[in-house]
């Protein structure tokens, strides 16, 4: 099956965690994605940082960047097959991974680890699952972070697939920024996860008229090689398509 990064609505994980073997209600409930959510301070943060990077001239990265990579990060793992738990916690990191952004572009990975620690220990999640987050967090960022773990793979695959035109914030501005071309060129963009094949790819449907495929490779293949590593964590390989056309 596929997952369709155009869709920006995230799909609830699955609350397995808040039951006991027998069915019955565990002592203290899984901090569970929508909780996390939904969490007033979890908001200002998002927006507060998605409107420094606007400050400075970045493309989004509000609700709808953060939402996609949690809902992509999630399905990830569930079709790979991991522990339903395991793929709720990447889809709240991939919701929290930029927070960091909000004090400084510079190392916002991992301040936003440590923002996060705060706001999930807070809301009572357990410190083993609070530093998975964290190392997923603080290690999203193609430049100073690994694939450390399962959940940190999957916050790396959703965060770099997340490329299109949506995210353009100006689009007067393609003709003399790079990044803001490229991103514009993106007309859809999807992760491909074949389970049975062991095999993740990016397609991605790029008007050339905008952006050549070169330039494309110019800004990512950093952000390629951190997706290829990724998927090798998770025992697949991984592959990108520009135009239907194979290129890795
Ligand atoms: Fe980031
Ligand atoms: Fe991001």
């Amino acid at each position: 099956m596929n997952q369709r990064i155009a869709n920006h609505k995230v799909a609830a994980p699955g609350t397995e965690a808040n039951r006991s073997a027998n069915g019955e209600a565990p002592a203290s409930p899984a901090v569970t994605f929508e909780m996390v959510r939904d969490n007033p301070r979890v908001k200002s943060f998002i927006r507060s940082a998605d409107s420094a990077l606007a400050e400075i001239g970045y493309t989004e990265h509000g609700e709808r960047h953060v939402g996609l990579v949690a809902h992509i990060a999630y399905n990830t793992l569930k079709r790979l097959g991991h522990p339903d738990r395991e793929a709720e916690l990447a889809a709240i990191a991939g919701y929290l991974h930029d927070i960091g952004n909000a004090v400084n572009r510079e190392v916002h990975a991992q301040t936003g680890a440590v923002m996060a620690m705060r706001i999930l220990t807070d809301m009572g999640m357990p410190d083993e699952e609070v530093v998975q987050v964290m190392g997923a967090i603080g290690n999203h960022h193609e430049t100073d972070g690994s694939a450390i773990s399962a959940v940190a793979a999957a916050v790396i695959l959703g965060d770099k697939s997340d490329v299109h035109r949506t995210r353009v914030r100006n689009p007067d501005m393609i003709k003399f920024d790079v990044h803001d071309r490229v991103n514009y060129a993106v007309e859809k963009s999807f992760l491909n996860v074949d389970e049975s094949r062991k095999e993740i790819t990016l397609e991605l449907t790029i008007d050339t008229k905008i952006s050549q495929v070169m330039e494309y490779f110019e800004i990512f293949m950093t952000r390629m090689l951190a997706c290829r590593k990724a998927a090798l964590f998770l025992g697949t390989s991984f592959g990108l398509t520009v135009n239907g056309n194979r290129l890795t």
